[in-house]
């Protein structure tokens, strides 16, 4: 049968949570920021409509080759940033870079596209990468970590994780630490732009194996301590499903931004938000994972983009990369706010759960230290005591 697991799990996350999944995501989502933003709105519109100027200042995107990312260092380079494309194949990255300049208006002025190779599966990479940042002497005014991967078969880094957990979380965790004081030293303020997922809320996925095992699975109570079944340390049947560890790795991305948040940020003028995109089943990271056929079926072959279109999940890639834009660049985004549509929703799940914070904090430390020599920078600062589910 044709990726029956994928197919499973995907509906079975679809109907767990089926008023965050259909009340939401429809097409009556009608209403406007307090910007007049909302749910067509593209990257490039809010960042002309807002009109915020950061020339001379730096704005990191990884993943900013293709996709999201790519659109919203388009937006981006419309404000007049030196915008720095943090991604691992240069010539790529360069063709987007030619893209940019040549579709790019910027009445008010084009900023400056810098090329910095990153590679999300190496810890080393993102070190040197940060160094080289933190030579830089512009001051950082946005850091997004957009770069992910998605269902991806059960791999390994070199430096010995999952692939999903590294690249989507754990690097992206790290660069945010090398970089938190750089964030801190800008003097305008600065923004950390988690792009997060709609599966973020999943979490824990009810999970079929979709391979040898045919029954359902699950994945084990909700554990970002590493001490449960998260990261799947292993491609065994039953302790490793795609999506699951997917969706763990995007609520992750979410529960960091808001500890560090509390933690480091609370008093400065460092702000730490996080987006989901939407979803647009024709970028790479679709056409990647195991859940590909299954979902390149599901979006292209059947009458499913009608009822996606009706649901509003679907979205174009400029609209794509409009909440992350918005989040980035309004003076109406507030510290620990959660954007979908460009609306401000509640975090839903484990993901608004304060008290996976401390935890995965602890977690996230020890993974580097095992792996690259020295301290994370911020990693002792305490944690903040009674904190209540937002
Ligand atoms: N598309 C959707 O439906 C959807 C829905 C919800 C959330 N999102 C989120 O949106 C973000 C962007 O996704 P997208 O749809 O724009 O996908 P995409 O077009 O595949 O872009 C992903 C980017 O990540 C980069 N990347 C992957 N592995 C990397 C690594 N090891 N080191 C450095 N960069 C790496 C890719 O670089 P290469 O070009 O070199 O591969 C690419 O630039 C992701 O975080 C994803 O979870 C997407």
């Amino acid at each position: 049968m044709l990726c029956g697991g994928e197919f499973f799990t995907f509906n079975v996350g679809m109907m767990s949570d089926p008023y965050h999944s259909i009340h939401e995501m429809r097409c009556c989502v009608k209403g406007k920021n307090a910007d007049g933003f909302g749910y067509s709105s593209t990257a490039n519109e809010i960042a002309a409509g807002l009109g915020k100027r950061l020339d001379g200042k730096l704005v990191i995107v990884t993943g900013a080759s293709s996709g999201v990312g790519k659109h919203a260092a388009r937006a981006f380079y419309e404000t007049g940033a030196t915008v720095i494309m943090a991604c691992r194949n240069e010539a790529k990255a360069r063709d987007t870079m030619k893209w940019i300049e040549s579709s790019a208006s910027a009445p008010k002025g084009k900023g400056k596209l810098v090329f910095v190779q990153i590679d999300l599966s190496s810890l080393e990479s993102v070190k040197s990468f940060a160094n080289a940042i933190m030579e830089m002497t512009e001051p950082l005014a946005v850091l997004m970590c957009n770069a992910g991967i998605m269902t991806t078969p059960f791999t390994l880094t070199g430096d010995g994780f999952e692939s999903q957990f590294q690249i989507n979380y754990l690097s992206h965790y790290y660069l945010t630490m090398l970089l938190v004081e750089k964030l801190k030293a800008n003097p305008d303020g600065a923004r950390l732009v988690n792009i997060s997922s709609i599966s973020a809320a999943w979490v824990p996925f009810p999970a079929c194996c979709g391979g040898s095992c045919s029954r359902l699975c699950g994945f084990g109570p909700v554990d970002f301590s590493g001490g449960g079944a998260w990261p799947a340390k292993s491609g065994a049947c039953c302790s490793y499903e795609p999506m699951d560890s997917y969706a763990y790795s995007k609520a992750a991305q979410v529960i960091f931004g808001s500890e560090l948040d509390r933690r480091v940020f609370a008093g400065t003028k460092v702000i730490a938000l996080s987006v989901e995109p939407g979803s647009n089943p024709t970028t790479s990271i679709h056409k990647n994972g195991r859940g590909s056929m299954c979902l390149q079926f599901m979006f292209s072959y059947t009458c499913l983009p009608c009822l996606l279109k009706v649901f509003c999940i679907h979205k174009e890639m400029d609209v794509m990369a409009s909440s992350g834009v918005y989040a980035a660049l309004s003076d109406n985004a507030q510290r620990g706010d959660y954007f979908r549509n460009n609306l401000k929703y509640k975090t839903r799940g484990p993901a608004g759960d304060p008290k996976h914070g401390p935890p995965l904090w602890d977690f996230s430390a020890k993974c580097v230290q095992s792996k690259v020599p020295g301290e994370v920078p911020n990693a002792d600062a305490p944690p903040v005591q009674n904190m209540l589910r937002k």
